[in-house]
């Protein structure tokens, strides 16, 4: 599944920093922390006629991922939500929308790692896009399991919600040489982790099952799914999961802000059956939308 160039996205408004420019005016300096070491966290928010889904949990997952990063200014929750909506205005956004909120630790005095040579404050981007959620979640995706590991807290910790993607971006890259959608990367033991760029749930019977969080982004589409579970009775677990469960599993599905909850028909060559007929991840689905209003915020 490729995206494609949106005509409603050709004259963005952007905010970089402290105010707003035109898309082809958005831009950092070639001595921003994130061009020269990926060094910034990021949050991708879904706003629905509602408003914005999860926006305090995203808020502070972003805070926590600079905080672990010792970024030295982190903008107010009150900046960034009023920059938020005053980017969602300048849009007329209000639905159907993608927003990419970064923040970079800033630019450099001189080209380097050091974060001493930091000395403006960071660097606020928010890039709202037109744009639905991006998987056919009706037909679903076909996925491989990639040979790069995804990282665990021994090398680089997943709770941090970082720039530094490149392990995700060749998990993709071999799932497009094999022509399916997304790739399942596995963690240091081989157990699944995530896809490369959402979160993995398996169903047996009438169980829900998920990796833990050592070694998959803590997702908030996740994180709401295993709140739906409990709150709706349905038994969820995190736990190790093999791929010879994943291969005999009756639904597979993945998470994520961009493109909620997609079934997985197809994970290396082995088609997922459902063989027990029962229907766990439609009726997760429902619970999603309903939740929809009651975990959106109007700014
Ligand atoms: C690697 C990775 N996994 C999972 C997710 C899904 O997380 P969320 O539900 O917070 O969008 C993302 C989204 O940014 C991601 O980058």
């Amino acid at each position: 599944m490729l995206q494609k160039f949106d005509e409603r996205n050709k004259d963005l408004h952007i905010w970089v920093g402290d105010r707003l420019y035109h898309r082809d005016e958005a831009k950092v300096s070639v001595f921003d922390s994130v061009v020269q070491g990926g060094d910034a966290v990021w949050e991708g928010l879904r706003i629905y006629p509602e408003g914005v889904m999860m926006l305090d949990r995203h808020l502070n997952r972003m805070y926590e991922s600079a905080k672990a990063l010792a970024f030295t200014h982190i903008p107010p929750t009150t900046f960034i939500k009023d920059a938020l909506r005053q980017t969602l205005e300048a849009n007329r956004m209000d639905r159907d929308t993608h927003v990419r909120v970064t923040l970079t630790r800033g630019s450099k005095i001189t080209s380097g790692m050091d974060p001493r040579l930091n000395q403006s404050g960071s660097t606020l981007i928010i890039l709202p896009e037109w744009k639905p959620p991006v998987y056919d979640n009706d037909h679903g995706i076909k996925v491989i399991t990639s040979t790069i590991r995804r990282n665990n807290p021994a090398f680089l910790d997943s709770k941090i919600h970082h720039n530094n993607l490149l392990n995700n971006i060749q998990a993709k890259i071999q799932a497009n040489v094999a022509g399916v959608d997304a790739a399942l990367m596995l963690d240091k033991d081989a157990f699944a982790a995530e896809l490369n760029g959402t979160n993995i749930f398996m169903a047996k019977g009438d169980r829900v099952y998920t990796p833990y969080a050592t070694a998959c982004l803590h997702g908030m589409t996740r994180g709401l799914i295993i709140e739906l579970c409990q709150l709706h009775g349905i038994h969820i677990e995190e736990r190790n999961l093999s791929l010879t469960e994943l291969y005999n599993a009756d639904e597979l599905f993945c998470s994520g802000t961009m493109g909620e909850l997609t079934p997985i028909t197809e994970l290396d060559g082995r088609l997922i059956e459902n063989r027990n007929g029962k229907k766990v991840m439609k009726k997760l689905i429902s619970y999603f939308e309903k939740a929809i209003p009651e975990y959106c915020t109007r700014l």
